[in-house]
């Protein structure tokens, strides 16, 4: 069958600081893994802020837990059908990290090097209504320069519609909230709403490819 033929390469690509985006991530890349022939990756962007200071803001023994996901180079883009980048909130926008991530592939725009390829985001924010939809809106502009085919989180995911309980998850994302001392962790909805979107970019990925 031509669907054994051609495996799905998936990236998942986030920065974390506390570790609320990392572990939205696993929940992304579980979900692109539940896609027959998808091929999962998990990345993190470079940290910038010295360790000093991540210690002094009690990020650093958080950051420990995910120290074994390897770090990611512009260059590994390409070979991506789906990439899923995930980022905390600051002041409503991306991380500076991930930023600086994406300011490197200025050659892979001038080459079309990630043209028709699917992209998504997910986002954590300390507050409820703290910019989770900007951060992933204005991610998506980036996305949309390189060319890339947005894939968010549709209504068919039912999680987006619960109202039980204070929750992350927009039709643009997955997100999860982390609260104003970081003590909240993602929920079960919240990582529903995330293996969803994963394998959701990664079956888009496998009819534009397949
Ligand atoms: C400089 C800075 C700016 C931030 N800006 C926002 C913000 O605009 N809205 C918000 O709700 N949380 C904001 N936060 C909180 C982070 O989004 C929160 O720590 C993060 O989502 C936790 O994810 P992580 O554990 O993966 O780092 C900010 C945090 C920092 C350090």
């Amino acid at each position: 069958m031509l669907e054994d033929l051609v495996s799905i390469k998936v990236q998942v690509i986030f920065y974390s600081m506390y570790g609320h985006v990392y572990r939205m991530a696993e929940a992304v890349a579980a979900g692109a893994r539940e896609v027959s022939g998808a091929e999962v990756s998990l990345y993190q962007v470079p940290e910038l802020v010295p360790d000093a200071v991540l210690e002094k803001a009690g990020a650093l023994a958080a950051r420990a837990a995910f120290a074994h996901i390897p770090v990611a180079t512009p260059d590994i883009l390409p070979e991506a059908h789906a990439i899923l980048f995930g980022t905390p909130t600051r002041f409503g926008n991306m991380a500076a990290q991930m930023r600086n991530f994406l300011d490197q592939t200025g050659a892979l725009w001038a080459k079309g090097a990630l043209i028709g390829k699917v992209g998504s985001v997910f986002a954590s924010t300390a507050t409820q209504h703290g910019g989770q939809e900007t951060t992933l809106t204005s991610f998506h502009t980036t996305l949309l320069h390189h060319g890339m085919v947005i894939a968010g989180v549709p209504y068919s995911e039912a999680g987006l519609v619960h109202m039980g309980e204070i929750t992350g998850g927009t039709p643009y994302g997955a997100t999860t909230i982390a609260g104003p001392d970081g003590k909240r962790q993602p929920t079960e909805n919240e990582l529903k709403i995330a293996r969803f979107q994963g394998h959701h970019a990664a079956e888009i990925a496998s009819k534009l490819f397949r």
